[in-house]
């Protein structure tokens, strides 16, 4: 099967509406492109549990402050297609901002979703508006392709866990599914931003996957002290003097609220943010204690 591509909105939607029809479940995977071996990871789920796997593509600008990557975002869509049609995915939505946004020069796009509480902290308090503009066009997209299942990366956690708030909050009829971080061999999550990093700078980055390992074993070995394995998870990345932190987190994966509490229990976050040179770099883990 060749990848059907779709630029309207309502042809998409229409396109989608059809398989469901036709008995297929609909899942959606919503990308900014430039894919990898992580975006891929998500399509393979997708294609395992649903009939009809659209992918989009769309590098949304209501997501990007001023002064971000919005205009040097990296992009090459036909290379993507090419990784659509050997992943063997059923459709491409593929708009342009006119599209998704027509009314946005004028100004009169009004309509903004933000998800209280959980977009201005971590990510959210070096990115204002970042989550608005994440949790505006993700509530676009469903309202487009209408999917059963939308997936997502663990590697965003921040934004896995608002999207899930957000689809109960506001009884959005998709599941959404959130799947693995897909690493490089040595560590470093996959990430379309790793493409900005030379070779030296590349070669600096597994440092943050080695901190937040450290930390997990360090809690494997009965460290229970949230204050003690932040302290670590520092320390570590400090030895790494090209990163710069920009912050080191533990955090409920239930609302993403800071664990104050003098002891670990349960599961929580252990979140990273930081650059290398100009290169703005993510990642985390789950750590889950059972006793
Ligand atoms: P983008 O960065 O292209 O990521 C698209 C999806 O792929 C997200 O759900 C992200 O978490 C997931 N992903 C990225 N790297 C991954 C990795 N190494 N392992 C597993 N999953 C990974 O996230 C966005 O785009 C945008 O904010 C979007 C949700 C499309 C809204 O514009």
């Amino acid at each position: 099967m060749s990848l059907e591509t779709f630029v309207e909105p309502d042809k998409m939607r229409e396109r989608a509406r059809a398989a469901r029809r036709a008995g297929s479940t609909v899942g959606l995977v919503p990308t900014m492109g430039y894919l990898h071996e992580g975006h891929l990871s998500l399509m393979r789920r997708s294609r395992r549990e649903c009939g009809f796997t659209v992918v989009s593509i769309f590098v949304n600008p209501t997501q990007f402050s001023a002064g971000e990557d919005y205009d040097r975002y990296p992009r090459d869509v036909d290379h993507d297609r090419m990784m659509l049609e050997r992943a063997e995915v059923d459709a491409l939505f593929h708009p342009g901002v006119e599209e998704m946004y027509p009314r946005l020069a004028s100004r009169a796009h009004r309509t903004w979703v933000t998800v209280e509480g959980m977009s201005d902290v971590l990510c959210g308090a070096a990115r204002p508006g970042h989550f608005r503009g994440v949790a505006t066009v993700v509530t676009k997209l469903l309202n487009i392709v209408e999917p059963d299942v939308a997936w997502f990366g663990q590697k965003d956690a921040q934004q896995a866990i608002l999207i899930r708030a957000m689809a109960r909050d506001l009884h959005m009829s998709a599941r959404i599914e959130i799947c693995p971080t897909i690493r490089e061999a040595d560590g470093l999550a996959m990430s379309s931003r790793n493409k900005y990093l030379s070779p030296v700078e590349r070669a600096a980055a597994p440092a943050i996957y080695r901190a937040l390992s450290a930390a997990a074993e360090a809690i494997a070995s009965g460290e229970r002290s949230p204050r003690a394995i932040l302290e670590r998870t520092r320390i570590m990345l400090a030895g790494e003097t090209l990163f710069k932190v920009e912050y080191v987190e533990l955090a409920s994966t239930a609302d993403l609220r800071p664990i104050t509490e003098e002891r670990l229990s349960g599961e929580a976050l252990l979140a990273v943010a930081g650059r290398i040179g100009t290169t703005r770099l993510i990642d985390n883990i789950i750590v889950a204690v059972k006793d």
